[in-house]
């Protein structure tokens, strides 16, 4: 069992480079099936999701070179089998995109029900619903979702029922080389959605209208191989926003998208930070007060639900009562009872809470109980008085390049251990 030991109290100084986009990675991957050739992948984080993805790949009969520390080369001409293995699809919940991709090109696909983050029920009925429209037949059995078209894939108008980026990735990968037109509408608009699409087209795919409610796409009979650089990850970047925030530190983060960090920057400013930004860096900063504030998730353009337990952390430091809806996830305020340790009050109903802010955060063992949870502890204990203890740290890894040595560089007390065995374990 490894976890994080955290010193809290020094504010975070000095400059972090933001990674690429984990959830345009775990979509890009996939999608290089869709080449049946080369792809050159640029810019893709160091983290145990995209391993997991490189895995999957390999086990299909991909052929995979590290070319760099962050560039992968991706040769999927070889691969012929169209089943997910069980045991790595379920390693992470991207896993559905090998779905879109293996139908897109060989006309069927199994994969498990996938794995990942708890945050509640986690339906596909709308990528199914997408499949379906497109010609193909589904069916779930013993966790394992197929589907296949016999008679090819033809394109077709989708209406989501509700906005999903998963559902919106996976009709794209599995439209663009279905026979005619497909409109998808009201469509997810996360820049990891128009990324994806910008790495199709330079794949050969013809997909427009990505960011916005509508996406058009003209079926291609082929796509080619290519070189492409992921975006950077909003998500990583607005984490080391608020740990500059919550630490009262004063931090440049670099290799960002200034833009695709405005939902966030306008909520770190009303709770009292200064954000300045650059052409591809933020600087954050804070030195009176943090604010309470209301804040709402929903999909981008609105503020995104995987920065809603890290907001939480920091309105637990604010001078008065904070209220966070959440819009997405029925379920995504599993991990309060950990920051309750921390000596905050935290109330919940259904999906509000609300926090009373403290002056000091108490350290505390704490749990990552989900990937942007786990980052909401790792911020929390940044700004305690003393020492705490993160455990089940492998969440953070999933989605965190060097988290680690990214926070030392800032002057973060943080380090990584393994915690030693008990003693039962150990006579064992
Ligand atoms: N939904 C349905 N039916 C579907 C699909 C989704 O009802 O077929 C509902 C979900 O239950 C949820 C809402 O639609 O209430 C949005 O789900 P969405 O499909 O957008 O989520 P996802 O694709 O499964 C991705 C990210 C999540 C992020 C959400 C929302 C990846 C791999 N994951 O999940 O990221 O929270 O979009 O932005 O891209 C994270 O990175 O920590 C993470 C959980």
């Amino acid at each position: 069992m490894e976890k994080f030991v955290i010193r809290g109290g020094n504010p975070l100084m000095g400059e972090v480079v933001v990674s690429g986009a984990k959830n345009a990675a775990v979509a890009i991957l996939p999608a290089t099936i869709l080449a049946k050739g080369k792809c050159v992948i640029e810019n893709l984080p160091n983290i145990s999701d995209v391993t997991a993805s490189v895995d999957i790949l390999s086990a299909m009969g991909a052929q995979v070179r590290l070319l760099n520390k962050h560039t992968l080369e991706v040769d999927t001409s070889h691969i012929t089998g169209t089943v997910v293995p069980d045991e790595l699809s379920r390693q992470m919940r991207a896993s559905y995109y090998f779905l879109g991709a293996l139908l897109g090109r060989f006309g069927q696909a199994t994969v498990a029900m996938p794995g990942g983050c708890n945050l509640g029920p986690r339906p596909i009925d709308q990528h199914l619903k997408a499949f379906t429209a497109f010609g193909a037949k589904d069916s779930v059995e013993g966790g394992m979702i197929d589907v296949r078209a016999e008679n090819g894939l033809r394109g077709e108008e989708v209406f989501f029922d509700t906005v999903t980026v998963g559902a919106t990735i996976n009709a794209m990968l599995a439209a663009v080389m279905a026979e005619g037109t497909t409109v998808l509408e009201n469509v997810a608009k996360e820049p990891h959605i128009v990324d994806v699409a910008n790495f199709l087209n330079t794949m050969g795919a013809d997909v427009r209208g990505a960011g916005t409610d509508v996406i058009k796409i003209r079926g291609v009979k082929k796509m080619h191989g290519c070189t492409y650089s992921i975006i950077p990850d909003q998500i990583e970047a607005g984490s080391y926003m608020v740990a500059a925030a919550i630490t009262g530190g004063n931090v440049l983060i670099q290799n960002v998208i200034p833009k695709h960090l405005e939902p966030i920057t306008s909520k770190l400013e009303k709770a009292g930070a200064t954000v300045e930004e650059f052409d591809d860096s933020v600087r954050v900063s804070r030195q009176g007060d943090i604010e309470p504030l209301n804040i709402k998730t929903m999909p981008h353009p609105g503020f995104p639900t995987d920065m809603q337990p890290l907001m939480t952390a920091l309105l637990c430091l604010a001078k008065g009562t904070s209220i966070i809806t959440e819009g997405i996830w029925e379920n995504r305020f599993r991990y309060v009872d950990e920051l309750s340790r921390m000596g905050v009050n935290i109330q919940v109903a259904g999906r509000v809470a609300v926090i009373e802010g403290v002056h000091h955060l108490r350290p505390a063992p704490l749990r990552a109980t989900d990937l942007r949870a786990g980052a909401a502890m790792v911020m929390a204990a940044l700004a305690a008085d003393g020492v705490s203890e993160i455990s089940e740290i492998g969440h953070i890894e999933r989605g965190y390049e060097d988290i680690v040595g990214k926070l030392q560089g800032l002057g973060a007390d943080i380090r990584r251990v393994s915690k030693p065995e008990t003693l039962l374990r150990k006579a064992l």
